[in-house]
């Protein structure tokens, strides 16, 4: 239990419209503030303020209301807040992040709290969430909570050439654009491979509302999807994911035909540390590991039955 001197007094209110340009500033002090004061020598998140609003844009769509902000309960400045994503059978708990000012006081536990019994208080078996394994803060904060690191991964970032990437690999030929009458495969092939699912956040990247998102699918020789990935080509992350496939042959297929939006940039991959063959292919490809981060379920917890890549942008497995 926090000390009653260390804890702040603050208020929790759903995030609103007029919260976004502090929302976006502070989770630019956040984030920048904790890599450099754990040795990173540069920003983390590089781009203007304003960019950082991307969260909100996405999520306002597929995850309405769902931003729990703590506030000063004096003053009212906004002290942390976090997305959280009720799907169809969990909850994901989003990005999250508490002014510097007030880190270790109390406020992340609070927000916490405050999705656990969200997930409890509706009925939800789980709640899921990809956090950092390097960071004690949020590692220490979830596990306090109760939630049990499931599967570890690699966030692996590739330079893409500016005339795309020169290996082929296997079944290329089967990866093609997702279409919005592919989401009841991919539902069905989720649920297979990871035991949740998530229809509109499929819809959302195959739509591409926002202008920064695409999707493709992998068949087999009967048409049926065997595999999904969504990317996201945007200032604030390029990275690949959500994605998951049968197996790891069709998941490289899907990665390389990703990789193809990311010319001349660098793209993100969270890949299971156990999906040996896509490791060593993503090193073959000059890949290098930046991060680890740990699949994190409070609750039902199906074993991975295939390969999932999570994504941190839209992040709701
Ligand atoms: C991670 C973060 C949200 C934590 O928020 P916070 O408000 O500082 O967290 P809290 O003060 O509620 O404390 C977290 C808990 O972890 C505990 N804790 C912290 N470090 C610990 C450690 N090394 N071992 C054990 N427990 C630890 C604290 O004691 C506290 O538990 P308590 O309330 O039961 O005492 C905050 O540091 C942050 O915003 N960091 C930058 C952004 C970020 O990392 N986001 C998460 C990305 S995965």
């Amino acid at each position: 239990m926090p000390s009653p001197a260390k804890s702040l007094g603050c208020v929790l209110r759903p995030m609103v419209e007029a919260d976004v340009p502090k929302h976006a500033a502070m989770l630019k002090r956040s984030f920048n503030a904790w890599y450099r004061k754990h040795g990173l020598d540069q920003d983390f998140f590089q781009c203007a303020d304003g960019e950082l609003a991307i969260f909100w844009e996405i999520y306002r769509h597929i995850s309405p209301g769902h931003c729990v902000v703590a506030a000063d309960a004096d003053s009212g400045e906004l002290l942390g807040a976090c997305f959280y994503h009720p799907r169809e059978h969990h909850v994901s708990l989003g990005i999250m992040a508490v002014d510097p000012s007030c880190f270790g006081r109390g406020v992340g536990g609070k927000l916490v709290k405050h999705i656990v019994d969200f997930t409890e208080s509706h009925g939800y078996a789980a709640l899921r969430l990809v956090g950092s394994a390097g960071n004690m803060e949020s590692f220490s904060l979830y596990n306090r909570a109760g939630f049990v690191p499931r599967a570890v991964h690699q966030d692996m970032m590739l330079a893409v050439p500016a005339d795309g990437m020169r290996q082929s690999v296997p079944l290329g030929e089967r990866v093609r654009t997702a279409v919005v009458k592919d989401i009841a495969g991919i539902q069905a092939l989720e649920l297979e491979i990871s035991g949740i699912c998530r229809a509109e956040d499929y819809r959302f990247c195959i739509d591409n509302r926002v202008g920064c998102l695409h999707a493709s699918v992998i068949e087999d020789a009967k048409g049926n999807i065997t595999g999904f990935a969504a990317s996201i080509k945007h200032t604030v992350l390029n990275m690949i994911g959500p994605a998951f496939a049968r197996t790891e042959a069709e998941m490289l297929a899907l990665l390389m035909r990703e990789l193809d939006r990311f010319r001349a940039v660098s793209a993100l991959m969270v890949v299971p540390m156990e999906s040996r063959h896509i490791v060593e292919s993503l090193y073959r490809w000059g890949a290098i590991n930046v991060e680890t981060h740990l699949l994190q379920v409070r609750g039902k917890y199906q074993p991975i039955a295939g390969v999932n890549l999570p994504s941190f942008l839209p992040e709701s497995g």
